[in-house]
């Protein structure tokens, strides 16, 4: 079963080949945005794949749409689209990095 390394969580969980980031995601309980329900329309479950991009599929053409509207970098993938193959991942979850980043409150 695929591995994937979600860098913000310091956390690898399994996903079963031919899911999705996002579906494998919250399979493990790891919640993050997908504002439009997993359509490819929001962008809010971006993530760049840090490693094994190469074993992904292209973009199917909802992706690939959305994604040349956003000029994204060929690592930046919506988690609600991209499926995983057989080779281990390593991911940042952008909707995560930022939940980080937020000041704390005082
Ligand atoms: S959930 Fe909206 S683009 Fe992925």
């Amino acid at each position: 079963m695929p591995s994937v390394k979600i860098i913000e969580l310091d956390r690898e969980i399994e996903i079963l080949p031919g899911q999705t980031i996002l579906q494998g995601a919250m399979a493990n309980g790891i919640t993050f945005g997908f504002v439009c329900g997993g359509n490819a329309a929001c962008g809010t479950c971006l993530v760049k794949i840090v490693e094994g991009l190469d074993s992904l599929g292209a973009r199917n053409p909802k992706e690939d749409f959305l994604a040349k509207a956003m000029m994204l970098e060929p690592e930046y993938r919506l988690g609600c689209q991209t499926e995983v193959s057989e080779a281990p991942l390593v991911c940042s979850i952008l909707s995560l990095s930022r939940a980080r980043e937020r000041p704390a409150r005082g």
